[in-house]
């Protein structure tokens, strides 16, 4: 089963570039950048991944990535994670970067989108992987420095396909974005959010009404309103839930206590990804096993998972079909 999850053809939507800076990764660039850690060994940093919450996650994940620094290393990171979906048989990714997290430091936009831009490329030419980068907004902080982003991606939009929310949900509820959700969209961008991740079923509600996002990062607190159960099996709305992410922040004590595969028998249209496999212990395929230990998913539900990242993802009409027919090929044998 390990194996056949590996080579399953999938595509990953729900991937934080800055989450895959494996700790030698980011030791290495911590000495070629002269930045000072203050962890002495890679050991001592990955025992420091022990995560109560979301909030405890995402403090050590802003502080790693202070040593991104040049295109260069931006360009290493995204390449160290497309090495990974080449072995997973990722056929397919629609990566998150969080510019403000760089930004901030003074690392200028073109810095990052530029290093990430020609990794993606180099991975369609070298591996026909294809993607569309996503580029969220921090919801912690303020509308405006939102508005200041978006008007940094204008040169860039070509390189760009949608906007995201991520960072800390609770007290950052979705309307304080609706104005910067609307500007995006009007340019022609496409929209995702993070919603019901460690906030109520009523944030995927407003992200879908206020936001008009087209699909919902995590959502596994959707579970909470039958009625918008409903409403996301209808409307055929995807989420992108990243199993292995939700038991190490603890938004469930243990992986047999996970909705997901509730909410795909329920009809809603679900994926697996892994949020930021470098901090949470796996890649997208150790998701799906996650879910086969843990769960007892079967094959069947594996393919039916992967069908639905192909189906839902925003690759265009020619490209889906293409992958799926490629999941056909490949699973046609095993029904
Ligand atoms: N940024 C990176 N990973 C995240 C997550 N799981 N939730 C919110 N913000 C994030
Ligand atoms: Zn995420």
């Amino acid at each position: 089963m390990d194996q056949f999850l590996n080579d399953l053809p999938k595509a990953e939507l729900h991937l934080h570039l800055e989450g895959s800076l494996e700790p030698e990764l980011l030791f290495a660039l911590g000495e070629r950048n002269a930045v000072e850690l203050p962890y002495a060994s890679i050991e001592q940093l990955r025992e420091a991944y022990d995560f109560g919450n979301l909030q405890d996650f995402l403090d050590l994940y802003y502080q790693g990535a202070a040593v991104l620094q040049t295109e260069q290393d931006f360009y290493d990171l995204t390449w160290a994670y497309i090495e990974r979906c080449k072995a997973e048989n990722i056929l397919h990714i629609e990566p998150f970067f969080d510019p403000q997290t760089h930004t901030d430091r003074g690392i200028p936009f073109a810095t990052a989108i530029n290093g990430i831009s020609r990794a993606l490329e180099q991975a369609e030419t070298a591996y026909g992987i294809s993607s569309g980068l996503i580029m969220c907004f921090l919801r912690h902080l303020s509308e405006d420095a939102a508005f200041e982003t978006l008007q940094q991606a204008e040169p860039y939009l070509d390189k760009i396909i949608g906007i995201g929310l991520d960072s800390s949900e609770k007290g950052h509820p979705p309307a304080k974005f609706e104005r910067v959700f609307a500007k995006a969209r009007a340019m022609g961008l496409l929209a995702v959010a993070h919603a019901g991740e460690e906030g109520p079923a009523q944030n995927v509600i407003d992200a879908l009404d206020i936001l008009k996002v087209d699909r919902i990062d995590h959502g596994v607190r959707a579970i909470d309103d039958p009625e918008l159960i409903q409403r996301l099996a209808r409307e055929e709305i995807a989420l992108t839930v990243c199993p292995l992410s939700n038991t190490r922040l603890k938004v469930f004590d243990d992986m047999s206590q996970h909705n997901i595969l509730q909410m795909l028998e329920q009809g809603v249209k679900v994926t697996v990804n892994s949020d930021d496999p470098a901090y949470f212990g796996g890649y997208l395929t150790e998701n799906f096993i996650a879910l086969e230990k843990g769960l007892g998913m079967t094959r069947e539900q594996a393919v039916e998972l992967a069908r639905n990242s192909f189906e839902y993802s925003f690759a265009n009409k020619e490209r889906k079909a293409e992958m799926l027919f490629e999941l056909d090929r490949r699973t046609s044998s095993t029904r």
